[in-house]
């Protein structure tokens, strides 16, 4: 499979924060428009690296910096346009209210500020984009219940799905249940970040808890091989995003990490690039990643992209419509039986 070729292969994004995809010069700018000084979370043009709580802080540093519709229409216009060009078709991006309110947005403006972006990258690049209202762990349970309930309310543009982020070491699973019935009465998809730091036994606990139909990372589900029978029977789909994984230290090497074990274990399997420039990734380097340190074949990679269309969190004739041009641009590849 040559590098052109990985260029055209079509490609879709489910797992992505979309505070996470503001670039170092991007924060470097919006802290110089408010004054503030941001030398602890930058160094030399680029992000700091450090453990999962470090990250997070930073994270959370970077997003106040974005304060008004306008940073928040471009912030998604921007991120979506880069994957277009990338060759991606479809992206799922996580927004949070509480992350809207600390920047000083309410959060249905913020809602309606990003589905704006998402429109405009939509008419520009024929890219399609769903929100995926997320709650945050270390926030607490009131405020992943009040995310929920947020995420429930009618008439929010482009949201179609649930999810927990954060820390996945606070609190128990079965904490956010509450939050998440909320969300599938309304009628949302449900995803939760598990498996990304904890062991197996918090993803059980979360597949159990709160009956998501996809999963956040759950690479460490490796660990235990009765439960990745169970994901895989189940069908439960796994956002990997190994780039992270890499950058956070939870794998010491590219070889180290599951990916391939993941996919040989018939779990449904989807890459993604969580916080891209944090970790000094993008889409196309996480399909990268798989073919080169990983040795997976250009059809699974296709698979890849072939599951995040019937996982996404989207109607069923949008998600006809991906399927068609998924299709499409595999046969404009030229690909095949033996086009590995
Ligand atoms: N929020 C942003 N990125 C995250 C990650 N990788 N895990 C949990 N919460 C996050
Ligand atoms: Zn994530």
């Amino acid at each position: 499979m040559t590098p052109d070729r990985l260029a055209r292969l079509p490609k879709a994004e489910l797992h992505c924060h979309l505070e996470g995809t503001a670039s170092p010069a991007l924060v470097q700018r919006q802290a110089a428009r408010h004054g503030v000084d941001v030398s602890d979370i930058l160094a030399d043009g680029a992000y700091r690296r450090g453990d999962f709580q470090t990250f997070l802080r930073a994270y959370d540093r970077a997003s106040a910096l974005f304060r008004t519709e306008e940073d928040y229409a471009e912030l998604t216009r921007t991120y979506l346009a880069a994957i277009a060009a990338e060759g991606a078709f479809h992206a799922e991006l996580f927004v949070s209210p509480d992350h809207a309110r600390a920047a000083g947005l309410a959060p249905r403006t913020y809602i309606g500020a990003v589905a704006a972006g998402a429109a405009r990258a939509e008419a520009d690049h024929g890219i399609v984009c769903r929100l995926i209202v997320v709650g945050v762990r270390h926030f607490g349970v009131a405020a992943v219940e009040a995310a929920a309930r947020f995420a429930a309310e009618p008439g929010l543009p482009r949201v179609s799905g649930f999810g927990l982020a954060g820390d996945e070491t606070v609190g128990r699973p079965a904490d956010f249940a509450r939050a998440f019935a909320i969300a599938g009465e309304a009628g949302l998809g449900l995803t939760a970040h598990a498996g990304e730091f904890a062991g197996p036994d918090a993803v059980r606990e979360t597949l159990d808890a709160l009956k998501p139909s996809r999963l956040g990372h759950g690479v460490r589900a490796v660990e235990d091989r009765e439960l990745l029978r169970r994901i895989a029977a189940e069908g439960v789909v796994l956002e990997v995003c190994p780039g992270s994984n890499l950058a956070l230290g939870v794998y010491p090497s590219p070889a180290a990490h599951p990916l391939r074990r993941l996919v040989e274990a018939g779990c449904r399997v989807t890459v993604n690039s969580d916080d891209p420039p944090f970790f000094a990734t993008s889409l196309a380097a996480e399909y990268a990643f798989a073919r080169d340190r990983q040795g997976l074949a250009e059809s699974v990679l296709a698979g890849f992209t072939r599951t995040a269309i019937e996982a996404a969190f989207v109607d069923k004739d949008t998600r006809r419509m991906l399927e068609e041009r998924f299709v499409a641009a595999l046969l404009a590849l030229g690909s095949g039986p033996g086009s590995d």
